[in-house]
């Protein structure tokens, strides 16, 4: 499918109750202007992540958050560094690898280097660690606090190409949301 045909879901905050719940619900699609899309995902992550600090909800719900608004997605989600290694943490897609290695792969890449890791073609290189066999092309951000290595935020699509410097940027905003929400 063309990028220019691909649709921007976003979803938007319903106030159920003003004191007892919150829903999210998809409202309307954007177009396929990133930035402007990434302004929304972030105006609406901050929304969702107030008022909370814990590093498993925030992600679980940032995770949620991503995967059901940013078009051609298999996977997004986080792996947490435990103990010297990348753990699998919240996330949408199939089941993945559990355990990564630091310089391994584009996650444990991403999180040696900690440095955002942008794959065009996943089969290009050298390492990626195959999870899903849909994936193409992959972005690995890293999450660091205080600069204190968390973990990383890794995106999945079966699109070849489909991240690019806007992605990045948007992206890096979304997880410089997260990293200020969460308590360490
Ligand atoms: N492809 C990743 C492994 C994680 S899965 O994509 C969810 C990598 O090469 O590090």
């Amino acid at each position: 499918m063309p990028a220019a045909t691909l649709k921007w879901f976003f979803w938007t905050p319903h106030i159920l109750s003003s004191h007892t719940a919150t829903m999210f619900e998809i409202k309307s699609s954007l177009p396929t202007d990133k930035p402007a899309a990434y302004a929304e995902l972030a105006t609406l992550l901050q929304g969702l992540l107030t008022g909370e600090t814990d590093f498993i909800a925030n992600a679980a719900n940032t995770a949620a958050l991503i995967f059901n608004s940013l078009p051609e997605l298999n996977w997004a989600g986080f792996y947490r560094l435990v103990a010297g290694e990348l753990v699998l943490g919240p996330f949408q897609g199939k089941p993945a690898c559990v355990r990564l290695q630091l310089g391994k792969g584009v996650c444990g890449t991403s999180a040696q280097q900690r440095k955002t890791v942008l794959v065009p073609d996943v089969h290009a290189f050298p390492g990626h660690i195959a999870c899903d066999a849909a994936s193409r092309s992959e972005i690995v951000i890293p999450v660091i606090k205080n600069g204190q290595l968390l973990g990383v935020l890794d995106l999945d699509s079966p699109q070849h190409g489909r991240f690019d410097a806007a992605d990045q940027e948007g992206l890096e905003r979304l997880v410089a949301i997260f990293v200020t929400a969460v308590k360490i």
